[in-house]
């Protein structure tokens, strides 16, 4: 699912930033550039979102951590 038509950024872009710790809005408006020159500022306004899923990435265990 597409976040940010403009940048091209997935729901699972935005996971794998919550993987490497990225969950604050300010730091996912400066790792995915969404107030870059070229953005219309649309998904700036639903960065609730995208904090959001970078969140529930950040606490979900990842595949690799289950260990039987
Ligand atoms: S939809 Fe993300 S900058 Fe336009």
């Amino acid at each position: 699912m597409y976040l940010c038509l403009c940048k091209g950024i997935t729901d699972s872009d935005v996971r794998e930033a919550g993987q490497a710790g990225i969950v604050m809005p300010g730091q996912l408006k400066a790792r995915f550039g969404l107030k870059d020159a070229g953005c219309c500022g649309r998904c700036s306004k639903d960065i609730q979102e995208f904090v959001q899923i970078a969140t529930s990435a950040h606490r979900a265990p990842s595949p690799n951590s289950v260990r039987s």
